[in-house]
């Protein structure tokens, strides 16, 4: 591998100085450095990757053994080695296919249970499963991290297909949370699905008892109004949720990559049982591509590489996600958890120090409202941002084509700007025509230079549908896994979580004035006492 690295990296400083756009004499090169799937094209042509660079990191991917370990992750090896757990969330969306856990095949139990949920679905949302004030008009999904942030962005991306009971999502312990989303809501006509994978989360439990708290002021049997969705069985009917409104998975689910189960049963509430299972389709065609497209023409290898050579190559420490698509507006948060908590990692598998950066900073916003909030940093800024932009070719709203082609070709401008830039001569020029003259022309137009040269992507898909939106899940999922393999970092533990957590509860009695403050650093101290007041 290290050989690799090291070419990669002499090629890189041997091209760094050049213009992207030069490599456009080629005509070809649009076509050579894209990729399609199921009708949708990843196109990486503006970037400074060539041939000779694509194929260095098509060898990491080789030499990595990557076609092994990605057989072995969908075969049921525990590669989750940290935690000595399998990762079958594809198992999750490719359901005839068993798999075997342990000797066991645990697909019977996978069907068993994705059909109870589609059944309690189907009696909500057609009114056989009611509250005690009658039939279910909202739901409210309490959970965190991956057991929030994926059904909440599926939600908000199948806007069009919801035709089941308004969902609602908490996540947040600060009580404002849980209190300005109930405010609105009847305890008699609301279902909560508590979330969480462990049952054990103190946001997640804390929130469901005050939920269960308030329903109780208007419902006498508070307890059948509620849904659970989690690995810890025992925990749910400790919490008094009968057994058949309870909906368990496997440890070899990781809680980020959980939504095509249980944990997506709001999505499937708000959309129905045929609009999930379009989702488990897209999925799960994403899943075949990735086993069988060579690696050349594999987008999620093409996405990982890319990733690679912007963040371990070039040196760009974040990556901008920016989906010119409002219902895909939470997409930037549910991938910062998927890629930041997947490979956000300082040792290896082996247990040694990563020698290169982990995973990148990953954040954004839909366009067109980031343009007129932080693109300028993009664009002028003395840091470069790699940029992934996301556009569908149709929209939703055939009456509002006309903003569909706004939004289409701004998407474009964004790209194109940040490749071609704007030169002083040409800045010069504008300047002129406006009448500037002299040291007064130089200094305005020396503002309003573009460098250019930016790298961007594009992914670009037919329309925003449950089959799309499962697609593009999934692909960015095997992204995430790409990139961990090449770096030789476990994607599916999160032991980073872990100290704040035991600090918090450490510290919830001091701050209630039950222990003392020993041990505790001067500024954590000062704050304590500063909330004791
Ligand atoms: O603290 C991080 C984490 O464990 C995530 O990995 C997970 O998605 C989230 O908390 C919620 O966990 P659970 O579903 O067990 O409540």
């Amino acid at each position: 591998m290290n050989q690799i690295w090291n070419a990669l990296r002499d090629h890189h400083a041997a091209v760094e100085g050049r213009a992207i756009l030069d490599l456009f004499a080629d005509e070809d090169r649009a076509a050579a450095f894209s990729a399609r799937a199921d009708g949708m094209l990843f196109d990486y042509s503006k970037t400074n990757i060539d041939a000779r660079g694509l194929s260095l990191l098509l060898d990491l991917a080789e030499k990595a053994d990557l076609a092994a370990k990605r057989d072995a992750m969908f075969t049921g090896a525990k590669i989750n080695e940290t935690e000595g757990r399998a990762v079958l969330h594809t198992a999750l969306r490719n359901l005839d296919v068993p798999v075997v856990v342990d000797g066991r095949d645990v697909m019977p139990d996978v069907r068993a249970t994705h059909a109870r949920m589609q059944a309690f679905a189907r009696d909500v949302r057609q009114g056989r499963f009611t509250g005690q004030g009658g039939a279910i008009t909202d739901v409210v999904n309490i959970g965190i991290g991956g057991s929030d942030l994926g059904p909440a962005m599926a939600v908000l991306a199948l806007a069009p297909f919801h035709d089941g009971p308004r969902c609602h999502f908490v996540s947040n312990v600060d009580g404002a949370h849980v209190h300005d989303v109930l405010a609105g809501l009847d305890p008699a006509t609301t279902l909560v699905i508590v979330a969480s994978k462990t049952f054990t989360t103190i946001e997640t439990m804390t929130n469901a008892e005050t939920a269960r708290r308030w329903m109780a002021q208007k419902v006498a049997n508070p307890a059948a109004q509620f849904a659970a969705v989690s690995t810890a069985a025992e925990k749910t009917s400790a919490f008094g949720i009968d057994a058949a409104r309870v909906f368990g998975f496997e440890d070899w689910v990781g809680g980020r990559y959980s939504m095509w189960g249980p944990i997506g049963l709001s999505i499937l509430l708000a959309v129905g049982p045929e609009g999930f299972e379009q989702f488990l389709a897209g999925g799960a065609a994403m899943d075949a591509h990735f086993r069988q497209a060579p690696f050349a023409d594999n987008l999620p290898v093409l996405l990982a590489v890319v990733g690679l050579w912007h963040n371990q190559i070039c040196g760009y420490a974040t990556r901008a996600v920016l989906p010119y698509d409002q219902r895909l507006s939470r997409l930037p948060a549910y991938l910062q958890q998927l890629e930041m908590e997947s490979n956000g990692k300082r040792v290896g598998m082996d247990g040694a120090d990563l020698t290169m950066h982990s995973g990148p900073v990953v954040w954004g916003e839909p366009g067109t409202n980031g343009q007129h909030a932080f693109y300028q940093l993009i664009h002028q800024g003395t840091r470069v941002v790699p940029c992934e932009f996301l556009i569908a070719r149709m929209g939703h709203e055939a009456e509002l084509r006309h903003q569909h082609v706004l939004l289409v070709a701004n998407c474009l401008a964004q790209s194109e700007a940040l490749l071609r830039g704007r030169n002083l001569d040409e800045a010069r020029a504008i300047m002129a025509k406006k009448g500037l003259t002299g040291d007064e022309l130089d200094r305005q137009a020396r503002h309003r230079v573009f460098p250019g040269n930016r790298p961007s992507t594009t992914l670009a898909y037919e329309q925003l549908t449950p089959f799309s939106f499962g697609q593009i899940i999934s692909l960015y999922e095997h992204r995430v896994f790409v990139e961990g393999v090449i770096l030789g970092i476990n994607s599916y533990d999160q032991w980073g979580v872990e100290l704040g957590k035991e600090l918090a509860l450490a510290l919830q009695p001091v701050l209630e004035g039950k222990a003392g403050t020993e041990g505790k650093d001067g500024s954590t101290r000062q704050l304590a006492q500063w909330f004791k007041g």
